[in-house]
This record gives C-alpha cells, sequence and structure tokens, in this order.
C-alpha cells in the first residue's frame, strides 16, 4: 500500500482543488465524502484533469466505523479535513445538524487517527471565527466571536485541536482560516457548483452573466466603505489550495520537529467590494450585469480581510493570484459547464 493523505470532503470546491495540487505533487490521496455537497463527477474530473486515478470513498465519516474502515484499507499518514456543512444561514436555522455534522466528523477521524498512530492533520478553519472585526487587518489573535452556529463550530473544532496537542507531544496541527475563495480550475473543468441558486457573490454573479439569473441583489449599500458595499478578502481557490498542500507538508517534515496547534489566516491581504467584484466580472464577461441594491443580509460585516504575514513566515506561502485571474477561471468555469456537472 502507498501512503497516502486522506482529504476528508475532498470532492468539494476546495477540497478537490487541493487534491489536484497534491496529486501534481506526486503524494497519493484517498477522498472521502458524502457528496451531500458535492458531485462524484468531481472526481472523474480530477481523474480526467491530472491524469492519475483517485481512490475514493463515499462515506458518512459521523460513523467512526466507516472512517476506521478507510484507515484499515489504506495506510494513511496525514488527513485534511475539510468535511463539513458550511452554509453560514442554514447553520443559524439548523444548528443541531451543524454542531453534531461537523464536530462529529472531526471527533471520528481524531480517534481513528490516534487508535492507528497517525497524528499529522490540517484543519480547514474560516474567517467565520472573528465574526465582525474590530480592527483590520484581521490578525490570528484577534478575538473570535462568531455571529453564527457554522462559524463556532469552527471555534470549537480548533479548541479540540488545542486540547488535544495539550495532552500529548505527538499530535501537530494546523489550522487554515480562509475568507473568500473565488475563482476555478484553469481547465474550467472544475469550479464551484453551488446547488440551487447560489448563497455566495461569485456563482450568483455568473449565473447572471450567462442569464440563468436576472440581476445581482446587492446586500445593502450604506456601509462605511469606499463605495458602500460591504468588502471581503477574495483568494483564489488554486491559492487556497496550495496553501492547505503547504500546511500539510509542513507537518510531515521531520525536520521541522513542529508539534502542537497553529492558527494560519489564508487570504490575499486585500480587500474588495461588492461593486468592485461586479465590476471586475463585466470587463472580464464584456457583458453588462444587471443588479439592485436590497436590505443588508443579516450578520454581513461591512469591512473583512486579512493579515497573512504569519502564513507567509510560517509556510513561505504568498498568493500568487489577482482579482482579475479569479473572474477570468470562474467564468472560464461557468461558460465551459453553464449546468456544472449536471450536463447531461
Ligand atoms: C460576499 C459579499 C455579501 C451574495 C463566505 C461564506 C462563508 C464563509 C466565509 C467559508 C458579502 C455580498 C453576496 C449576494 C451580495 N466561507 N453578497 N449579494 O458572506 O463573506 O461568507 O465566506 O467558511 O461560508 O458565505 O461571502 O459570497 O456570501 O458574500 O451582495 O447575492 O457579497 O454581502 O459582502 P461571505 P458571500
Amino acid at each position: 500500500m502507498m501512503a497516502a493523505i486522506l482529504v476528508a470532503g475532498g470532492a468539494g470546491y476546495v477540497g478537490s482543488h487541493t487534491v489536484i495540487k497534491l496529486l501534481e505533487k506526486d503524494i497519493d490521496v484517498i477522498i472521502a465524502d458524502d457528496f451531500s455537497n458535492s458531485d462524484e463527477r468531481v472526481i472523474h474530473a480530477i481523474e480526467a484533469i491530472t491524469g492519475k486515478t483517485v481512490k475514493s470513498y463515499a462515506v458518512d465519516l459521523t460513523q467512526k466505523e466507516e472512517v476506521r474502515r478507510i484507515f484499515d484499507e489504506n495506510e494513511i499518514i496525514g488527513v485534511i479535513d475539510f468535511a463539513g456543512f458550511k452554509s453560514v444561514g442554514t447553520s443559524s436555522k439548523a444548528p443541531l445538524a451543524y454542531y453534531r455534522n461537523n464536530l462529529e466528523i472531526l471527533l471520528n477521524l481524531l480517534s481513528v487517527m490516534q487508535e492507528q498512530g497517525v497524528y499529522h492533520l490540517v484543519f480547514s478553519s474560516s474567517a467565520t471565527v472573528y465574526g465582525n472585526p474590530e480592527s483590520l487587518p484581521v490578525k490570528e489573535s484577534d478575538k473570535q466571536k462568531p455571529t453564527n452556529p457554522y462559524g463556532q463550530t469552527k471555534v470549537m473544532s480548533e479548541r479540540i485541536l488545542r486540547d488535544l496537542a495539550k495532552s500529548d507531544e505527538r499530535w501537530s496541527f494546523i489550522s487554515l482560516r480562509f475568507f473568500n475563495p473565488l475563482g476555478a480550475h484553469k481547465s474550467g473543468d472544475l469550479g464551484e457548483n453551488p446547488n440551487g441558486v447560489p448563497n455566495n457573490l461569485a456563482p450568483y454573479i455568473t449565473q447572471v452573466a450567462i442569464g440563468k439569473l436576472s440581476e445581482l441583489k446587492i446586500f445593502g449599500h450604506d456601509f462605511p466603505t469606499s463605495d458602500g458595499t460591504s468588502v471581503r478578502d477574495y483568494m483564489h481557490v488554486d491559492d487556497l489550495a496550495e496553501g492547505h498542500v503547504a500546511a500539510m507538508e509542513y507537518l510531515l517534515t521531520t525536520s521541522n520537529k513542529f508539534s502542537g496547534f497553529e492558527a494560519l489566516n489564508l487570504g490575499s491581504g486585500k480587500g474588495y467590494s461588492v461593486l468592485e467584484i461586479l465590476r471586475a466580472f463585466e470587463q472580464v464577461t464584456g457583458k453588462k450585469i444587471p443588479f439592485e441594491y436590497v436590505e443588508k443580509r443579516e450578520g454581513d460585516a461591512a469591512e473583512s480581510f486579512a493579515s497573512i504575514e504569519k502564513a507567509k513566515e510560517f509556510l513561505g506561502w504568498e498568493p500568487k493570484y489577482t482579482i482579475t485571474d479569479m473572474c477570468l477561471d470562474t467564468w472560464n468555469w461557468q461558460q465551459k459547464h453553464p449546468n456544472g456537472y449536471n450536463e447531461a
């Protein structure tokens, strides 16, 4: 058996782009996903893009014996955990499902890792742990005041990792708090594929651009920002994937002798407003994107963007792509696959 990295949630938007980066470095990967918010055809896209076969398990990772089976059948040397529900809005309506699913998956992974003597895990966390930032750029040492159960599950997960690391020095964890992923694989055959009407800004805009939706609703335009619309830190999904690979490689490099827990922000370090993103997409698509201003969305911060100095220093990681790259790649994916993976 080849030593492999288990990517939990590896068929998701960020997970799948990370799997490609691992495979391109000749690192073997096992994907485990329940496909509740992704599509088995992502596996075929990954294989077509890399020319490599990927072993995948369609499993419910809240079932411990399912997790144990994956470890029994493979030589896992590290885990990247993307698995979990991730909609800010839905989490407020279904907190129990979010706490159970997101925490149970992590607890199952960690307890089976402990049984099997596997001690390296990269945890995909989120900027939502900070809630509405009190100062900018957001630093890892800033207060964590999540405004929704989704963000709380990330804070609690990091608490579990910190306490476990304190209990036994063999554990080594890096938690990556990422801001707003945007973009798609350069091939245009892998990208963000939301079910139903998109919650996130970019897929909504591109569905307007291809005529699936009539106009963008901009949530609020009297924020204390340059043009009144809210500001976020957008980063290319491939930069984000590289960050996860760099973190995994860091933990596996024995000479680093890293043990314990470290949290790092991953972002571009720059803020863009909704209107700036809309204009960038108009540039790239050559289309007018109609919009209307509507009420602010509950819990939306006026402005949020990351300090990424720690990730640069700790991992030697920094973002390579520009906002134009992000919009171009998103548009390329949307044009090639107007119905995502649901092509006939
Ligand atoms: C971006 C901006 C909206 C849609 C996201 C994910 C969350 C977490 C953090 C992973 C905001 C505005 C949006 C629309 C709009 N990701 N907007 N009209 O809210 O920053 O959070 O990143 O952990 O799961 O949701 O991203 O894309 O929803 O919104 O005006 O139709 O666009 O107000 O300022 P957000 P988003």
